[in-house]
């Protein structure tokens, strides 16, 4: 459900390891409806990777990601596709969706 008191996101203990390598370890971070906020750091800091994560196209080892209290995982993106837009590098299309689901959300979004 959505709630009025949550946060726009909320980024609980990511944890993300590619490899044998930790690219996130224990990331926090929440924000409210109507913030602006940059997401900054060095080259290879992890920034595309919480971006993946927000989006609910990377698979976590550990932590969880709600938007405006809905959680957001890989088996979940009701939120993410009803209130976010979002363009990152790879992927450029949301690959749970089909070509005609995308249109429809084109189509939706602009209403
Ligand atoms: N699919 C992947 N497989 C293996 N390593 C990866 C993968 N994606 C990212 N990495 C590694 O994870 C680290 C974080 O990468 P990420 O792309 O999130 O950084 P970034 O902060 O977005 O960098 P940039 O400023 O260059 O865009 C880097 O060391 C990168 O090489
Ligand atoms: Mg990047």
């Amino acid at each position: 459900m959505q709630n009025g008191q949550a946060k726009m996101v909320q980024v609980t203990g990511l944890r993300k390891k590619f490899g044998r390598r930790v690219v996130l370890r224990d990331v926090n971070f929440a924000f409210s409806t109507g913030a602006v906020v940059g997401l900054v750091g060095p080259n290879g800091a992890g920034k595309t990777t919480i971006m993946k994560a927000l989006l609910g196209l990377l698979a976590t080892d550990a932590g969880n990601v709600q938007i405006l209290g809905q959680p957001v995982s890989v088996n979940t993106h009701t939120i993410v596709t009803q209130q976010v837009g979002a363009l990152i590098e790879r992927p450029a299309i949301y690959p749970f969706l089909t070509g005609w689901q995308h249109l429809q959300l084109m189509t939706t979004s602009a209403e």
